[in-house]
């Protein structure tokens, strides 16, 4: 089994903090490490390096190399790691890790990848690699896995995946079940009718197939980048332009038949807000989160994020303070998801 672990996105939901050239994927938000090599740590439970694709722009080389080069490896191993010249999103970024697997890494049609984004938290690390254990067997049945994630809010930022019927292969003793619908980021009021409906998980980005079978998806659903799949890894390189840009939930996931869920019950946090990433800190007793140098009066709910200035606030609710070298952010706490609105206005400006 090979591990493609996709860090080229540009996510700036967690601006000031994330910025497109500093994307939340080497944020260390909860940890002195960051998502990207707790993703790696993580993964390095059940695959070797040599087993492992990191994909990613060149412009983000820099910061790949350096979470790299900290983590402790054994000696002389090497990562496997690919720097597209161009961001197409993820359907691209799959197809080329999938060329290079079959190209440098010598692998055939039958073997299964895992893939995996690089800027979730995910615990307990254990259980997590215990699912992992029996999904290749469901992978070479010729399905392509999911990994559900019971929906706690009508989320608008993910994935949907209604279940079907069970399947007959568990995994490791767990139900697996054929996806009878899957819905890429649907609007508020679609969410809120899944959750009614209760027979919904959140796709959780992770996703292990056999090599044959996404080309053969990528030949059938998205035929722009099968051709150009045809040429060598170089070549695709060269030409990454020319892909499409589309995310591997548009261009296979909603379309293909042959799409099952493994249902996991784990802490998965996508952390694609600001009001998710309170979730992971344990707040004070008035319910405040604060990290740096902060000083409050009659402060409650709050989350303050304090870089080199003192924070001090009085008589403040539900809000969101984070101060960066360059920016003040200041947010009431569920219109924290507005911030994209604020990056618009500022792409603008400059
Ligand atoms: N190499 C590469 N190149 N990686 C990319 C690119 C790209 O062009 N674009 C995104 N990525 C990486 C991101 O860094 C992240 O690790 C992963 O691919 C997923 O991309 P996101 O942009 O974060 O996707 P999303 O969160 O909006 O949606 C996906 O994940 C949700 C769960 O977190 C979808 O799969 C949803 O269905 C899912 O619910
Ligand atoms: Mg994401």
């Amino acid at each position: 089994m090979k591990v493609i672990i996709l860090a080229g996105g540009s996510g700036t939901r967690l601006w000031p903090l994330s910025r497109k050239n500093y994307p939340k994927q080497f944020l260390k938000l909860n940890r002195n490490s960051s998502l990207l090599q707790q993703t790696v740590e993580r993964l390095l439970r059940f695959v070797s390096v040599e087993d492992m694709i990191i994909i990613t722009n060149k412009e983000y080389e820099f910061h790949v190399l350096s979470d790299l080069k900290v983590l402790t490896l054994p000696k002389s191993s090497k990562f496997n790691l690919i720097l597209e010249p161009i961001s197409r999103n993820t359907a691209p970024a799959i197809a080329i890790g999938i060329k290079y697997c079959i190209e440098r890494l010598g692998c055939s049609e039958d073997e299964v990848v895992f893939v995996c984004p690089s800027d979730h938290i995910v615990r307990p690390v254990e259980r997590f690699v215990e699912y992992l254990r029996n999904v290749e067997e469901i992978a070479k049945e010729g399905y392509i896995v999911t990994f559900g994630i019971k929906p706690d809010r009508p989320e608008t930022g993910y994935g949907y995946i209604k279940t079907g019927d069970r399947l007959k292969i568990l995994c490791n003793g767990i139900e697996c079940y054929k996806v009878e619908r899957f819905t890429e980021k649907p609007d508020k009021e679609t969410a809120n009718k899944y959750i009614d409906q209760g027979d919904y998980y959140w796709n959780s980005g992770m996703f292990a197939f056999s090599i044959g079978v996404m080309m053969e998806e990528f030949k059938r659903y998205t035929p722009e980048i099968s051709e150009l799949l045809s040429l060598n890894f170089d070549s695709v390189l060269a030409k990454f332009v020319k892909m499409p840009d589309i995310s591997i939930d548009y261009a296979i996931m909603e379309k293909s038949s042959r799409v099952v869920t493994l249902p996991m019950d784990i802490y998965w946090n996508d952390i694609g807000s600001w009001d998710s990433l309170c979730d992971l800190f344990d707040k004070d007793a008035f319910g405040n989160i604060k990290i740096g140098d902060t000083l409050t009066l009659n402060t409650k709910n709050t989350l303050i994020i304090s870089n080199k200035r003192l924070i001090s606030t009085i008589g403040l609710e539900d809000c969101i303070v984070v101060e960066t070298d360059d920016v003040i952010m200041i947010a009431r706490r569920g219109e924290a998801q507005k911030v994209k609105d604020i990056v618009n206005m500022l792409k603008q400006r400059s």
